[in-house]
């Protein structure tokens, strides 16, 4: 798929050309199911009603599903329900693909036995925005519902990723930018053939866990691999 040159583009977009997060079937994403499925399996181990946050194409919803729970999947992004309805249609799935927004859940309060938010979504949320998602996971859990977490330490990991990570065919980050008050940061992919840009929200460890502290019990933090964290949170 090529790849508009020079432009800042929509994360919908970015989305769809990173296979990591748009192709079930590659390399890379199932990279990211095999990683988590362990701690998963272990942590989810009685059945229940799933809601998979940020679902994006779908892959973890269905993981879930296949291992036993009723699982609804929630984006805000049409290209990639599409995509996630798409994967359904070829499996022996009844995952239900849901459009909404994570700061507004069109959920009834206390109807989830677990609400799971992986593959570093926070980026897409500034803090009161992140605020915003995690006062709507606690009110649509079920008492002493489980959420589990799962990101990057941004912070952290941003001087490695400049020049390391490819996302597409022979794309790769150039370049970081940070603003000022390192809110956010922007990424440039490049390839020989040109490049793009994409902004996300900058969240470190710390932070992450201080709002989360607001409406959850905090069980574990399991250090996943080098600065990637899956939090294991009780509703309070
Ligand atoms: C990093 S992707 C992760 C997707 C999926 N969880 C995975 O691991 O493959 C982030 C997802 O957040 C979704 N997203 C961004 N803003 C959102 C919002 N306000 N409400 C719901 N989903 C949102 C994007 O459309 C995208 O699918």
């Amino acid at each position: 798929m090529d790849i508009p040159l020079g432009v800042v583009m929509d994360f919908e977009e970015y989305y769809l050309y990173s296979k990591a997060y748009s192709d079930i079937e590659s390399p890379e994403y199932k990279k990211r199911l095999e990683e988590l499925k362990p701690y998963l399996t272990s942590l989810m181990r009685e059945r229940g009603r799933v809601l998979d946050l940020a679902c994006g194409v779908g892959g973890f919803s269905f993981l879930l599903e296949e291992m036993g729970h009723e699982v609804v999947g929630l984006d805000i992004s049409d290209f990639l329900l599409e995509k996630a309805r798409a994967y359904r249609d070829t499996r022996d799935s009844e995952v239900e693909f849901v459009k909404g927004d994570a700061r507004k859940l069109p959920f009834e309060g206390g109807t989830f036995d677990y609400v799971v938010f992986l593959g570093n979504s926070i980026v897409h949320f500034t803090p009161l925005e992140l605020n915003q998602v995690f006062k709507e996971v606690r009110r649509v859990l079920k008492p002493h519902g489980l959420f589990l977490l799962h990101y990057n330490d941004m912070r952290e990991l941003l001087p490695i990723l400049e020049g390391s990570e490819v996302i597409a065919d022979g794309y790769w980050v150039s370049q970081i930018r940070k603003d000022k008050e390192e809110k956010y940061f922007i990424a440039v992919f490049e390839s020989p053939k040109g490049k793009f840009e994409v902004k996300f929200n900058l969240w470190g460890k710390t932070a992450v866990e201080l709002l989360s502290k607001l409406y959850f019990v905090r069980e574990e933090s399991i250090e996943i691999k080098e600065n990637s964290y899956l939090d294991v949170l009780r509703r309070k």
